[in-house]
């Protein structure tokens, strides 16, 4: 190799060794190598070179192309490692940060859909009170959904449920059904282990009904408390903690009216105070305070007990059921029931929760 060509080689050297990073190291690849480069310009003077040393001129011209090229290449890959590592020690991940807030409008597509959130608020405030949660199978026996709970054939509530009947019977003989209520799960769990007995049972039911405020499908939440010296004090002592918890208003009026279910004696309907002009619950004392009917409730029918095992004489308890849709649109203020199920992404982003927030006991019980 001449002179000259080793005199660039050594200067290149020198300058990729300088190169202190990659903005440098592209500086030198285009001070040799760019259109104007040293070593292109010794390419472009080839033609000026006397015949009989051009070919060797020229091979050893691309020679040193070769190894420029391969030296800026090794030059890269160090620097690149070098940013890398300074990287990861100045890089520290701030674990205490808090995560993003949810942002309504851009990611319900992992929200929390209202009636799911409805029940993990309620689960958090039974839960409190030491209630554990169970689910039952959305297709039952007649039996369980009707007769053990002193509905036997031909009772009239029978016909109020406007019940779904499957076709065949299972292999005792039950008719099956889509169940209309919570109220079977009671059932199960009363024959399946041994009192105290403290749950909640949130889960889908099913009734022929459809209109803005029924669907063929919804879902309600059954209590049930079976132990020694259950009254009904502490039916309503629950029922009112939970309501005020549930609606975050301390002083929600709560009124006890005397119903009728089969499966109950006495029997309850709760009311809550709404009024009724502006839709605002717990709005009492302008004159426009009315009663809502929200739940139904009573302390287990004696023969339900024994239709499970238990004695009537050593074991009471209290029950009660409520829509889940029922609640949250009140909690909300939702006109219309159809929205729940019809997975209209405007109407998810309005109202799912954020996933992160973790459903609290709101006013606290
Ligand atoms: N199962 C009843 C219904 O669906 C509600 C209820 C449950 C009433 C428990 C009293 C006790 O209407």
């Amino acid at each position: 190799m001449s002179d000259d060509l080793q005199a660039l080689r050594a200067e290149t050297e020198a300058a990729l060794a300088a190169a202190a990073d990659l903005r440098a190291l592209d500086a030198v690849r285009v001070s040799v190598l760019g259109k104007s480069g040293s070593l292109s310009g010794h390419l472009k003077g080839l033609g000026g070179v006397p015949a009989e040393q051009r070919k060797e001129r020229g091979a050893a011209l691309n020679r040193l192309k070769a190894e420029v090229e391969a030296l800026l290449e090794a030059r890269r890959t160090a620097l690149e490692a070098e940013a890398l590592d300074a990287r990861l020690r100045n890089e520290r991940a701030d674990v205490s940060l808090p995560p993003r807030p949810f942002a309504p409008g851009t990611a319900a597509d992992g929200g929390i859909h209202p009636i799911n959130r409805t029940v993990e608020e309620l689960t958090a405030i039974f839960g409190a009170m030491g209630f554990k949660v169970v689910e039952g199978p959305d297709i039952e026996s007649d039996w369980h959904n009707f007769g053990a709970l002193n509905i036997p054939d031909h009772h009239p509530a029978r016909q109020d449920h406007d019940t779904f009947y499957l076709p065949g019977t299972m292999p005792n003989g039950h008719r099956t059904v889509l169940r209309t209520h919570t109220s079977p799960v009671q059932i199960r769990t009363m024959t399946a282990q041994e009192p105290p007995i403290r749950i909640i049972v949130p889960g889908r039911t099913y009734r022929a009904d459809h209109d803005a405020t029924h669907s063929p499908m919804f879902h309600q939440v059954e209590g049930l408390v079976i132990d020694r010296d259950i009254t009904l004090g502490h039916l309503k002592g629950c029922l009112i903690d939970f309501l005020r918890a549930f609606f975050g208003i301390a002083d929600l009026p709560v009124r006890f009216r005397s119903s009728y279910f089969p499966f109950t004696e006495p029997s309850m309907e709760v009311d809550i105070g709404w009024n009724r002009r502006t839709g605002e619950l717990g709005a009492k004392g302008d004159g426009a305070g009315d009663w809502l009917e929200i739940l139904g409730s009573g302390m287990v029918h004696p023969k339900v007990l024994a239709n499970c095992g238990l004695d009537p004489r050593e074991w009471q308890g209290f029950a009660f059921g409520m829509g889940i849709e029922r609640i949250t649109m009140l909690k909300h203020g939702m006109p219309d029931l159809r929205p729940f199920y019809e997975c209209d992404l405007r109407w998810l982003r309005h109202y799912a929760s954020d996933p992160i927030a973790p459903a609290s006991l709101h006013e606290g019980i």
